[in-house]
């Protein structure tokens, strides 16, 4: 395979090692540090599972070439040579984080783009005060990074457009989504959707107006169904014949007297909660099956992603709807 330009990841963890395959698998050179050698060697192995394991699934062609892009660095400075980016997924601690950012800042080519994959600690605890932050931005990806393909851009107060600008390049050139966060939020945005569904299923559950496993029938087989193509407000849009205006302004007082009834405080998740959806969800799927459940998804997303691929296609052509 042709480079196409250099890449960092530092740290070689779960997401470290998806974003290798990703950015290799779009051409470009990867190198892939770690602080400890053994986390690089169990990375390698695990890359080379994967890659595999996405040319089974139709991911890619060659799964030899993209692994040849992946060079596992212990050396930083080596790492970090002639990159244009670099991602950083290292534990999830503000200290941690700080450290690991200052030393980027300082050892990265001044004209690269330092991103990082963090998930819970605000952006500006880490970045605000180095020389280079208008150059330092959050791009936090979705498990598994390799085949969901939306990356929560997340602003600093210093972070440059230039800087958003090219990020935001970036992932669409290695056919991530990317979605522009304007100011810091705690849990981002699809963490934050997400558990406000949660929260609600978690009271309803309690209360015994559903078991957990109809729970996700109702998002596996109503709402997910729609989402996987639609989003919330184009499927408003779809729900009435002139559009989201006639929707909301049709349906507005039933929407209104419903979210008042919506359960706000946030459900307590202690050990009686924990095992009342455990019994049922492990009754589904026990734990010690999870890994193969596991791979189940895997294929599913990938069977999701050519279809959506595909009819992303034949749409273009004929021009949409
Ligand atoms: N796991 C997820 O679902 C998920 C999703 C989105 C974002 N994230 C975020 O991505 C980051 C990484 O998460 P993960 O699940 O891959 O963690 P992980 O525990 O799997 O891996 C972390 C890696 O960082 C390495 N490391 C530690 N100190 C280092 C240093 N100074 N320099 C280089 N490498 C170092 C460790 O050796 C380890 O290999 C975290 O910030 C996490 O919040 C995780």
């Amino acid at each position: 395979m042709n480079s196409i330009g250099k890449i960092a990841c530092v740290g070689a963890g779960n997401i470290g090692r998806a974003w290798a395959m990703i950015f290799a698998r779009a051409g470009y050179d990867v190198a892939l540090y770690d602080t400890d050698r053994s986390a690089l060697n169990r990375a390698m192995t695990a890359i080379r599972a994967g890659l595999d394991d996405q040319a089974r699934l139709g991911l890619i062609e060659d799964a030899s070439a993209v692994l040849r892009g992946i060079r596992p660095e212990p050396d930083i400075d080596r790492a970090l040579n002639g990159v244009r980016h670099v991602q950083e997924n290292v534990y999830e601690d503000i200290a941690l984080k700080r450290r690991v950012f200052a030393e980027l800042d300082q050892r990265a080519p001044k004209d690269s783009v330092i991103a990082s994959s963090v998930s819970s600690i605000p952006v500006s605890q880490f970045m605000e005060d180095l020389p280079g932050s208008r150059r330092c931005i959050g791009a936090h990806p979705v498990n598994p990074p390799h085949l969901v393909p939306l990356v929560e851009i997340v602003m600093s107060p210093s972070t440059s457009e230039e800087t958003y600008a090219r990020t935001a390049a970036l992932m669409e050139a290695i056919g991530q989504v990317p979605v522009r966060l304007n100011r810091e939020i705690v849990g981002y945005v699809l963490n934050r959707l997400q558990f406000a569904i949660i929260n609600e299923a978690l009271h309803l559950v309690e209360r015994g107006y559903v078991s957990a496993v109809d729970c996700d029938k109702i998002v596996k087989h109503g709402l997910g169904r729609r989402w996987a193509f639609m989003g919330l407000f184009e499927t408003n849009h779809l729900n009435a014949s002139g559009g989201i205006r006639e929707y909301y302004t049709k349906f507005g007082p039933t929407i209104a007297s419903m979210l008042n009834e919506l359960f706000t405080t946030p459900h307590p998740i202690g050990p009686e909660m924990i095992e009342t959806l455990a019994r049922e969800i492990e009754a589904e799927t026990p734990a010690a099956q999870v890994p193969a459940r596991q791979a189940w998804r895997d294929r599913q997303l990938a069977a999701l992603g050519r279809h959506l691929a595909a009819m992303a296609d034949a749409e273009k052509a004929e021009k949409k709807p």
